[in-house]
């Protein structure tokens, strides 16, 4: 049984969808912290709602980075974190803490990566640059996360049509259809061992 810290800054539904999944008997694994940027977050209801203990914890609260850095490993280390699931966190995961959870750390992008990822690409900023290049699919992806925004090795990934009268709205809902079947998906098979990453390549054994 794997014990997940899933880190997200907004809304929730990707947490809400892999939580509901667990309390199904789906996956085998327990979310034992929610680690937010932000004070308040709606993600903290939902994780309140099932007894998941929360935290803000923010750089701004830390007079120096290895303070920060420290307490953050620190909680995991106390929650005993297996995995690390982004699930909307707008902030960089910081070296020393990448470093340590190397393997295991998962975030979702509403892209088909390697394109429309990287720094102020987030949100709706996504739809509106995929709307914009003309493209005629986009999706999701799951990737291990590096030390860079987006550029982690490629896990899955579910394409979705872009149609002709799409908004960055009506993208945004159907791409997030897809996360939602995606990322559940590829937290269980990480939760079953059939997902590792070897000398920097992601190995599927089924
Ligand atoms: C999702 O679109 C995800 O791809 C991105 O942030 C969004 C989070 O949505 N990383 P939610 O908070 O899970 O609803």
């Amino acid at each position: 049984m794997k014990n997940i810290a899933v880190f997200a800054s907004g809304r929730g539904s990707n947490f809400s969808t892999i939580l509901g999944k667990i309390q199904a008997g789906e996956i085998a694994a327990r979310v034992t912290c929610l680690i937010s940027d932000r004070a308040q977050p709606p993600v903290f209801d939902i994780a309140r709602e099932a007894g998941i203990p929360t935290y803000w914890i923010s750089r701004k609260h830390f007079a120096n980075p290895d303070d920060y850095v420290n307490f953050l490993l620190g909680v995991l280390s106390q929650h005993a974190v297996d995995l690390i699931v982004l699930a909307g966190y707008l902030k960089m995961i910081p070296i020393p803490v990448v470093q340590k959870y190397r393997g295991a750390i998962l975030n979702i992008h509403p892209a088909l990566l390697p394109n429309f990822g990287g720094h102020g690409l987030y949100g709706s900023k996504v739809h509106e640059a995929v709307l914009a290049s003309g493209v005629k699919t986009t999706g999701a992806t799951v990737h291990f996360v590096d030390e860079h925004y987006d550029t982690g090795p490629i896990i899955k990934q579910e394409q979705v049509a872009v149609l002709e009268h799409d908004t960055p709205e009506s993208l945004a809902h159907r791409v997030l259809e897809a996360e939602h079947r995606l990322y559940p998906e590829v937290v269980r098979a990480f939760c079953e061992g059939k997902i590792k990453l070897i000398d920097h390549k992601v190995q599927w054994s089924l």
